[in-house]
């Protein structure tokens, strides 16, 4: 069981002339599965050998490529589809903006697509070993000589003839090279139970370190009277009522700043006989009646009042603000309705802040009037 399997023949040249005629000659043979190992890159040994131009660029095109169209696939679904917003005016597929993302992913893609391919296919990565490592061939050629192997799977490959064919190209100390015994079947790898180890002992540590470093050794409060100010946030438990509750509410018959509470909710009569409109009847009240009224009531009620609604079939009409009813109305009674709102018309309490509510009631006045004049407004 002790029996070595052949990795190949190898012998050694003095001089990059004689390397370059080897490689040649050698080429010229007919091998396939052979290599020139040289101290420093030869010139014309791709030449020499016949080499033929790497597959490498393919993949890279490859994996650019494709990592161009998910790019443009994903950021056009984003965009366009989950979440369209309208950035600076731009249309949601506004390409020119892609264009540095798409030639960034492309490159990024493409160049860590080589790099990963070259380690892992060409290189058998995880595998670290070859059986030219360790041998007095490499010393040589990793110094001051340059030589060649031809592998013994090569399908011209014969011991005697291989043999004779390095020394008639004139090879010096001409070796045979064998596989050790668990470098066969690239069992010799990197993922060792001592390596990897050591790469978990050195990520913990350094991260360890790291976070150490920043968050307490070197770690500096940025502004403190904003980080640690006393206040409650919403919701809080409080520490300092008794009931626990750190939102409170007003104190027991008192009233809010600029708040008048409304004591007439559910009963429009009440309001009708006892509120009374604070507001004098200048151009400058009735010029903000005229604005809320266009802004909050024209859409139903028509500019005019006259129950012209302008949504058309989509809310029910309301009635003429001019009838006799309303008319007859105080000021007071309007109001009610602006607050609680009126069957199917909402309240617009909370559109309209008690000035504007009673400037509104103003310009209905005013509105009412203009279309049942009496003979004594003409005066
Ligand atoms: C969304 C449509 C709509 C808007 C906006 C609207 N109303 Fe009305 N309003 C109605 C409807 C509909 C009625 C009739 C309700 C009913 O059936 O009693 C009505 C009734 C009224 C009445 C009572 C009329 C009556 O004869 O009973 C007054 C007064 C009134 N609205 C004033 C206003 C004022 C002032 C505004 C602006 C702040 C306003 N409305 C905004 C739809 C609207």
């Amino acid at each position: 069981m002790d029996e070595k399997i052949l990795y190949g023949y190898t012998g050694l040249f003095d001089t990059p002339d004689e390397i370059i005629e080897a490689a040649e000659k050698t080429a010229a043979e007919g091998f396939q599965k052979y290599d020139v190992h040289t101290p420093y890159p030869v010139h014309g040994m791709d030449a020499a050998m016949k080499l033929k131009p790497s597959k490498l660029p393919y993949i890279a095109l490859a994996v650019g490529l494709s990592a161009l169209f998910v790019m443009f696939i994903f950021m056009y679904w984003m965009t366009t589809i989950d979440y369209p917003v309208i950035v600076g005016g731009k249309p949601f597929f506004s390409f020119p903006a892609w264009v540095p993302v798409l030639f960034e992913i492309t490159v990024l893609s493409a160049s860590i697509g080589t790099v990963v391919t070259m380690i892992a296919i060409f290189f058998k990565f995880p595998n670290i070993s070859h059986p030219l490592h360790d041998t007095d061939f490499i010393r040589s050629v990793t110094s001051d000589k340059y030589g060649i192997s031809i592998e013994a799977e090569d399908p011209k490959f014969d011991e005697e003839y291989v043999r004779s064919f390095l020394a008639s190209i004139g090879a010096k100390s001409i070796t045979a090279i064998y596989w050790d015994n668990d470098e066969v079947n690239f069992k010799n790898t990197v993922l060792q139970p001592k390596f990897i180890t050591f790469l978990i002992v050195v990520a913990l540590a350094v991260s360890g370190t790291t976070y150490f470093t920043l968050n307490k050794l070197m770690f500096m409060v940025p502004f403190n009277w904003m980080r640690e100010q006393s206040k409650y946030i919403p919701q809080e438990v409080s520490t300092f009522f008794s009931d626990g509750f750190s939102m409170r509410v007003p104190v027991k018959g008192t009233v809010a700043r600029g708040n008048m509470p409304y004591r007439y909710a559910g009963d429009p009569d009440a309001a009708g006989k006892e509120l009374i409109n604070p507001l004098a009847i200048t151009e400058k009240n009735l010029e903000l009646g005229k604005k809320k009224f266009d802004i909050y009531c024209s859409p139903c009620h028509g500019y005019f009042g006259k129950g012209d609604s302008r949504l058309r079939g989509q809310f029910p009409n309301p009635p003429s603000l001019h009838s006799e009813k309303v008319r007859n109305w105080s000021d007071g009674r309007i109001y009610a309705v602006l607050m609680d709102g009126q069957n199917v018309m909402p309240s617009y309490a909370s559109q309209l802040n008690r000035n504007e509510r009673w400037a509104v009631i103003l310009y209905v006045r005013a509105l009412q009037r203009s279309l049942n004049a009496k003979e004594s407004d003409l005066k």
